[in-house]
């Protein structure tokens, strides 16, 4: 071994052994001739004082990031040196040998700043360099030790880990696939899996009961910060379950694993919700349960007839008008502050925003003059004295978007106290089947595979529109973390949806035969779920970006500028592939 302890294991306990050590050169400092280095690795930091003149002068040839192996004594600092910040703050190691076992060029940019201003592509390009910094290098342990957590959890629950095929065909889970040619017989394709759904299933019908894998699905969608052309999900199935106990199994396993990876204490069970009422009291089905004050509504109903043209058009144009209350807001949010929201939700693609302060039977905005007695009674009938109401006429999911950035912005500024850091809470009874009239068909809200209310069933015939799932979905602080359900698991039913769908039975056949073959050959009743796991560690560290929680994620064109993927390839190989490029 090239070191006796690595930098994190070292402290007080320790002053006085030798020890030999090996990192990288963190930061160098010259104090009056006497040398200090800060090494670093992945679990630490420690002071490396050279105290020798000959090694000093030595060791100034050392740059920042190059390889070191140190051998010396540790010693307590000089009182007043310390360093409180700093788990080894409080000893240093008194350097009287050491090696340089490699050099560094200058990075491109600091590894010791806790900020960073180089750009996404540099850090990037550089990742190995980006991962070193202790920010970084924490994510990856978080990771790590929430991964393991659950495989603990999951193993002692009985389920079994196993891998399911990366090479497959097309799984529908709503995206693009991403296709893989295959050599030996030109012309066909493999497709990358956007999720085990398939084969989870068919574990089921094998009889393996509990199964789990920390899976990695590939969706070629548009790239968004929670979204990536390859994530992770922790991707579960159970026998012999209907949905409070997928939930309860669930709820543990986060709480556990939430435990033990970051020390975050939950309160069981996560409420229950319909998706009935989140829609109505938030506008969403993805509640940020952490503002319950904060209530976001469409105010449709409230502007039919309107004379106020943004209303009139938005409403004539098939958009929403939403509305977002800041309660107890109008007195303290300035009127530059004001301004500064209506330039957010330009900047994020909206047409304008409009604020409105209420008093006492009485609205403030610029807007008010174009209002009629009645439409500001019914504002009044929704708001109290001082709050501060803000609308956007929009799409509805650019309203949503900018209503929640505001929220957040806001909530922010006026340092409103969320309830609670982490608001957990499960989404249910959403609607089985949304109808496309383009197509003259219905599509599966979640994924065609997805079991319809017992109850419920009998008016798949008459009115699928009022068909409820047993889909659920796990929202933490308005973010989707998780979406799942109990299946079809008979062959009829699934072809019942499959025709609802749209599906000729022979297309289905067709897509689907492997599957719906299986159904027959005593499928036990079975449902799951998939949480994602780069969201939840994002989240839980606080980051705004799921790309910060993985170790080589993809820019948002898609592209990794370290490996330079994707790229073009030989003509050869397209030849092998019996493939011809069109342009
Ligand atoms: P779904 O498609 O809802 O369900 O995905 C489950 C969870 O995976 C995460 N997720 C993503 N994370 C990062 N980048 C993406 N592009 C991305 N897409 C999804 C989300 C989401 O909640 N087979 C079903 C699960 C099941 O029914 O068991 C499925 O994949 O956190």
């Amino acid at each position: 071994m090239l070191r006796t302890h690595t930098l994190g294991q070292i402290g007080p306990k320790m002053i006085g052994q030798r020890l030999i050590v090996a990192g990288w050169a963190h930061t160098i400092r010259d104090h009056g001739g006497v040398l200090f280095i800060d090494l670093r690795d992945r679990s630490g930091l420690l002071q490396l004082v050279f105290r020798d003149e000959r090694l000093g002068q030595e060791a100034k040839s050392v740059g920042l990031e190059f390889v070191l192996q140190a051998e010396g004594t540790l010693q307590g600092r000089p009182s007043g040196t310390e360093n409180p910040d700093l788990p080894t703050g409080s000893v240093e190691l008194v350097v009287d040998r050491f090696k340089i076992l490699n050099t560094s060029k200058p990075p491109p940019f600091p590894i010791s700043s806790k900020t960073i201003e180089a750009g996404e592509e540099t850090r990037l390009k550089y990742r190995y360099l980006d991962l070193r910094r202790p920010k970084m290098t924490r994510a990856m342990e978080a990771r790590h030790e929430f991964c393991q957590a659950v495989r603990s959890v999951l193993n002692r629950e009985k389920f079994w880990e196993i891998e399911t095929p990366i090479l497959t065909k097309s799984t529908p889970e709503g995206a693009r696939d991403f296709l893989v040619p295959c050599r030996m017989m030109p012309g066909n394709f493999y497709a990358l899996p956007q999720s085990p759904q398939i084969f989870k299933q068919m574990l089921m019908v094998s009889g393996m009961d509990r199964y789990y894998q920390i899976a990695r699905c590939f969706r070629d969608e548009d790239l968004r910060a929670d979204r990536q052309p390859e994530f992770t999900q922790i991707d579960l199935e159970m026998s012999f379950v209907d949905t409070p106990d997928v939930m309860d199994l669930v709820e543990g396993l986060v709480a556990e694993s939430l435990d033990k990876a970051f020390g975050v204490k939950l309160k069981l069970p996560f409420e229950r919700l319909g998706f009935e009422e989140v829609m109505s009291r938030y506008q969403t089905d993805k509640p940020d349960l952490r503002f319950r004050a904060y209530e976001r509504r469409r105010l449709n109903e409230f502007f039919q007839g309107t004379q106020f043209k943004v209303f009139s058009s938005a409403l004539n144009n098939g958009k929403v008008i939403a509305g977002l209350t800041i309660p107890q807001a109008a007195s303290t949010v300035s009127r530059s502050e004001l301004d500064r929201s209506v330039e957010l939700a330009k900047a994020l693609g909206a047409q304008g925003l409009i604020w409105m302060k209420i008093a006492q039977g009485a609205i403030e905005s610029p807007v008010e003059k174009f209002l009629s007695a009645q439409e500001k009674e019914r504002l009044l009938s929704i708001t109290r004295p001082n709050d501060l109401l803000l609308i956007c006429a929009e799409e509805p999911n650019m309203a949503d978007r900018v209503l929640k950035e505001l929220q957040k912005r806001l909530a922010g500024l006026l340092n409103h106290k969320p309830d609670t850091t982490f608001a957990f809470c499960w989404v249910q009874g959403f609607p089985l089947l949304e109808y496309l009239p383009e197509n003259k068909r219905w599509q599966a809200t979640h994924n065609p595979f997805t079991a319809p209310m017992d109850e419920d069933v009998p008016l798949l015939k008459e009115a699928p529109h009022k068909v409820r799932s047993k889909q659920y979905d796990l929202v933490m602080n308005g973010v989707e973390l998780g979406s799942g359900s109990i299946r079809n698991h008979t062959r009829s039913l699934q072809e019942k949806l499959f025709s609802l769908m749209g599906y000729e039975a022979a297309e289905a056949q067709e897509r689907f035969g492997w599957m719906l073959d299986a159904l027959e050959h005593g499928a036990p009743p079975h449902g799951g779920i998939a949480l994602g796991v780069d969201r939840l560690v994002a989240l839980m560290l606080g980051e705004e970006s799921i790309r910060e929680v993985i170790a080589f994620p993809k820019t948002q064109r898609g592209t990794c500028p370290f490996s330079g993927a994707p790229s073009s390839v030989d003509a050869k190989q397209l030849k092998e592939l019996g493939i011809k490029l069109a342009g």
